[in-house]
């Protein structure tokens, strides 16, 4: 089993991340920002889940903003006031830890130096604290994905171009693009090209799991979004960058380029430009996932439902 560390910001596709960790990996801990909604409720979140799985998993909570701009937006109207379908979940009984989730993630990987798979599946925030810190971290880590970036510029954001991990805190993913000598990237576009069937869907979340039945309740908000956008199908953009970090040889397909966040953009602050055609000098930093196999991935995602 990988073991992970996993920066979050739950959020439901998150979530279903954080239940594939604990079903097919060794989860080290969560450490946990702010993004999808504020940092209480992501870190409440994330208390309620390492709950439902019945797990020790430490939490971890991290920077309650960005490092320099306070964001446009936020994602509640996907993912619910709360960052979990506004459900009304009880208080959860796991409780946070009192250290600061940048220092955990340098400590975590003192401890266990070049044994830990990081994968970000929120705004860079906590992340790039810690390398400004202590910017041997990247040699400490085994491998690092991160969900984040629009590569061929759609983006799923208001106003720019960009994805928005990328978006809420541009700042962040630009230190740590540097700071990384080579990521994994997931993007929101090869997010979109894994799509499932919602049919798929109706199934792994009838599989009277318990896991399957919580996942069903907090995509609810998410659900009503994509109805009222005629949107069909079940994408999970956390999902698939959990798929890539648990079974690397999931990837079928990626090209390895520099890849730079835009900071100042007129209309592309938090952009991510990639030199496509390897002319603007950049050493390449990240493999950008293109295609996985499609049956695998959702294999990941059907036994951490606890589908049979
Ligand atoms: C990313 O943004 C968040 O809303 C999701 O949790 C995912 O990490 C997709 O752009
Ligand atoms: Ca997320």
């Amino acid at each position: 089993r990988v073991p992970l560390l996993i920066d979050t910001d739950p959020g439901v596709d998150d979530a279903l991340a954080i239940l594939m960790a604990h079903e097919h990996a060794d989860v080290a801990a969560l450490t946990v920002a702010a993004g999808n909604v504020g940092l209480g409720h992501t870190v409440r979140n994330a208390r309620t889940l390492v709950d439902l799985l019945g797990a020790r998993t430490p939490v971890f909570a991290g920077c309650p903003s960005p490092l320099v701009r306070e964001p446009d937006e936020d994602a509640a109207f996907v993912h619910g006031a709360d960052g979990f379908g506004d459900v009304g979940f009880a208080e959860p009984a796991h409780a946070a830890e009192a250290e600061h989730a940048a220092l955990a993630l340098l400590r975590l990987t003192r401890e266990r130096p070049g044994e830990l798979t990081l994968v970000a599946l929120g705004p860079l925030t906590n992340l790039a604290l810690a390398v400004r810190l202590d910017p041997t971290l990247p040699e400490r880590v085994k491998r690092l994905v991160i969900m984040g970036g629009a590569v061929t510029g759609h983006g799923n954001t208001g106003k720019v171009p960009a994805e928005f991990n990328i978006g809420f805190d541009p700042e962040a993913a630009h230190v740590v693009f540097e700071a990384f000598p080579m990521f994994d990237l997931v993007d929101w576009e090869a997010t979109v090209r894994h799509a499932f069937p919602d049919d798929l869907y109706e199934r792994w979340v009838a599989s009277g799991d318990r896991r399957a039945a919580f996942f069903e309740k907090i995509f609810g908000t998410a659900r009503r979004f994509n109805a009222e956008h005629e949107r069909t199908g079940f994408i999970a953009a956390d999902a698939l960058a959990m798929a890539v970090a648990l079974d690397p040889a999931i990837v079928e397909r990626a090209e390895t380029r520099h890849v730079a966040v835009e900071l100042d953009g007129r209309l592309t602050r938090g952009a991510t430009v990639v030199d496509w055609h390897r002319r603007l000098g950049g050493k390449a930093n990240a493999r950008i996932v293109l295609e996985v196999d499609q049956a695998r991935f959702g294999d990941l995602i059907a036994r951490a439902l606890g589908v049979p």
